[in-house]
């Protein structure tokens, strides 16, 4: 059974080989979408059916598509050690393929959530939440998503993992939206820090830490077979 404890922080790279356009990336995710209207209480209150149908779509997608080997290096190291994969993804695709510990920081696209009571949420069936979806106590449903400008609930908990990683792996994430980014400073010098990215992100320099300049699939195929063959 597992010993030490593996803390991975994956954002939208690792989704991008099964076929889920980053955020950042050229032909991003936002493009023809403005963040703020999207993804923000404000664009809520301004344009709800707007902000349903971009959720919408994104359901639809994250519906067709299927984990890559990125995600399964993740699973696969659960057998040699205690591992926790903290997303900032919304889609399902850790859980999909067999990661049994996810922190999603962003939410989660297969839930909904009271306007009015933030603890009243809900599975989505299928890829459609509407206008006149409501919840128990008759107000409208809203994506289960931190939007910009609101609190990352899962964050003490994603803090508390991070402190007592004895190895941290980063795998796809530009590392620009916070608090999300700012978990590396919480990884201590002497734990080794692996960080994928086929476009590296400015990392401030650290003692322990392995620059990997690979899509997802490489890098944490690269990096499963370092971990299992010298960090047991
Ligand atoms: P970004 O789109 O900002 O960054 C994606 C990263 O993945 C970039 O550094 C790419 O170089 C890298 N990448 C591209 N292809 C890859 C591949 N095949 N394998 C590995 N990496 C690859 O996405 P995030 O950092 O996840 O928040 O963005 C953070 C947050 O910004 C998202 O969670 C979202 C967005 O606003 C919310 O929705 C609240």
């Amino acid at each position: 059974m597992p010993g030490k404890k593996v803390v991975a922080l994956t954002g939208a790279g690792i989704s991008a080989e099964s076929g889920i356009p980053t955020f950042r990336d050229a032909g991003g995710l936002w493009e023809g979408y403005d963040v703020t209207e999207v993804a923000s209480p404000e664009g809520w209150s301004k344009n709800p059916e707007m902000v349903l149908d971009f959720y919408n779509q994104r359901r639809k997608k994250a519906l067709e598509v299927l984990p890559n080997p990125g995600h399964k290096f993740l699973v696969d190291l659960e057998e040699y050690f205690d591992m926790v994969v903290v997303t900032q993804n919304v889609d399902d695709l850790h859980e999909k393929a067999g990661s049994t510990k996810v922190i999603h920081l962003h939410g989660n696209l297969f839930q909904s959530r009271s306007t009015l009571d933030p603890n009243l949420i809900y599975e989505i069936q299928g890829w459609e939440l509407n206008i006149g979806d409501k919840c128990e106590k008759g107000s409208q449903l809203r994506p289960n998503i931190v939007w910009f400008g609101e609190m990352v609930p899962s964050m003490d908990l994603a803090i508390q993992e991070t402190l007592s990683a004895d190895i941290f792996i980063v795998v796809g994430t530009s590392l620009v939206v916070y608090p999300a980014a700012s978990l590396l400073e919480y990884v201590g010098d002497s734990v080794p820090k692996f960080i994928i990215d086929p476009d590296l992100p400015e990392i401030p320099n650290k003692p322990n830490l392995n620059l990997i300049n690979k899509k997802g699939s490489v890098g944490m195929k690269l990096v499963y077979e370092k971990l299992v063959s010298h960090y047991q």
